[in-house]
């Protein structure tokens, strides 16, 4: 099936990474907007598109449109995907699902009145590294996981004399709201550690615990240059370990004799360590941050499929997980339970 999709914010975002992968699945483009009318017509000529606005009730007044995705800000995402559920369209999503745990609600809430799937740009899941450590940790050859641990830095690229940590928060940390779930368990109470270096520079220490045991740390803070790789993941088990660094790097640590004193030592399938790294020079798939990937089983959901795709019940999930983090920022120290 093609599916007649219209979009909403051509900003930096959707013009580098959302909107070149979108175009490798079966869409047809049929209405863009933007409040900066440029920045519209730039991607209605790009993909050829035949409404090129900057007003979204005339966009959604096209005829005939299936999906709507948007890659915009916070309180929009809340105001837009709402309007265009009332539409009966589906929708895609970039993080975050609104700017609380009430937004979120609110778009569930119209979701399910409408019976329409919202897909959120949690792509994280995707990254291929990510993706692949994913599937050790479900392997049956894993089993519990017991840690996690996480590095997830960026800069005090937003902030000019007023410092607000909000966009920090809501359009960086939130990943990991998302992830460490993803990767362990629903997450029950959080301890937050936070040093604060200078204005709009902070480090967080996120100490989390799992309802089925787990224990994690996310390290996230805007005290590193964006020039730098800034992101790191380990999962534990029990004499095993999985290990990515800036999503293009696994390690799959296992449980190896000591090689010393064996001259006949070599490198066993069954308990030496695994690894990956992809091939950059190749002239071919360049989707290791996951967008792509995320697209596909958007389309493969709408279509039916049972996936991992994140949904907006995964969105709330993560806006609540958040709640309790600005509550520990509030009181460092302090063990906060999730509310649900
Ligand atoms: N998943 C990721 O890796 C990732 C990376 C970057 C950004 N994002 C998300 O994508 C979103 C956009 O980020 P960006 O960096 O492209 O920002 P941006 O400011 O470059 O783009 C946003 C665009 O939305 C437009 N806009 C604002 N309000 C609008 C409205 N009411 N109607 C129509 N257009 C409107 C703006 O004019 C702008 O062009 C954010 O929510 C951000 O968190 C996700």
């Amino acid at each position: 099936m093609t599916y007649r999709m219209a979009w909403v914010g051509c900003g930096r975002h959707a013009e580098q990474m959302l909107l070149p992968q979108l175009a490798r699945h079966d869409v047809e483009l049929v209405a863009v907007c933007d409040l900066n009318a440029e920045a519209a017509q730039r991607i209605g000529q790009r993909y050829g598109v035949a409404h090129v606005g900057t007003d979204l009730q005339a966009l959604l007044a096209q005829p005939g449109i299936d999906v709507v995705g948007m890659a915009v800000g916070p309180t929009q995402h809340r105001d837009i995907s709402i309007a265009a559920l009332e539409r009966g369209c589906h929708v895609f999503m970039e993080k975050p699902t609104g700017a609380n745990v009430a937004d979120a609600l609110a778009i569930e809430a119209a979701a399910s009145r409408a019976n329409k799937t919202v897909g959120v740009g949690f792509m994280k899941r995707f990254a291929t590294a990510n993706r692949m450590a994913h599937n050790v940790v479900r392997s049956a050859e894993f089993g519990n996981v017991a840690g996690f641990y996480g590095e997830y830095m960026t800069a005090p690229t937003y902030f000019s004399g007023n410092v607000d940590y909000t966009g920090f928060y809501l359009h960086h940390c939130v990943h990991y709201m998302d992830l460490v779930r993803y990767f362990v368990a629903p997450v029950l109470h959080l301890t937050v550690f936070r040093n604060e270096i200078a204005a709009g520079k902070q480090l967080l220490h996120v100490h989390f615990g799992f309802a089925n045991g787990a224990i994690g740390t996310v390290v996230m803070g805007t005290i590193q240059s964006r020039g730098t790789p800034m992101e790191r993941l380990q999962i534990m088990g029990d004499h095993r370990r999985v290990e990515v660094n800036g999503v293009i790097e696994v390690n799959y640590f296992r449980d190896p004799p000591f090689k010393a004193d064996d001259l006949e030592a070599s490198l066993s399938d069954q308990v030496d360590t695994l690894s990956w790294k992809p091939n950059f020079t190749a002239a071919a798939n360049e989707d290791f941050k996951g967008y792509n990937a995320l697209f596909k089983a958007f389309f493969e959901n709408l279509g039916g499929a049972a996936n991992d795709l994140p949904t907006i019940a995964d969105g709330v999930e993560a806006m609540r997980v958040m709640a309790a983090m600005l509550e520990g920022i509030a009181s460092p120290g302090t063990c906060i339970a999730v509310k649900r």
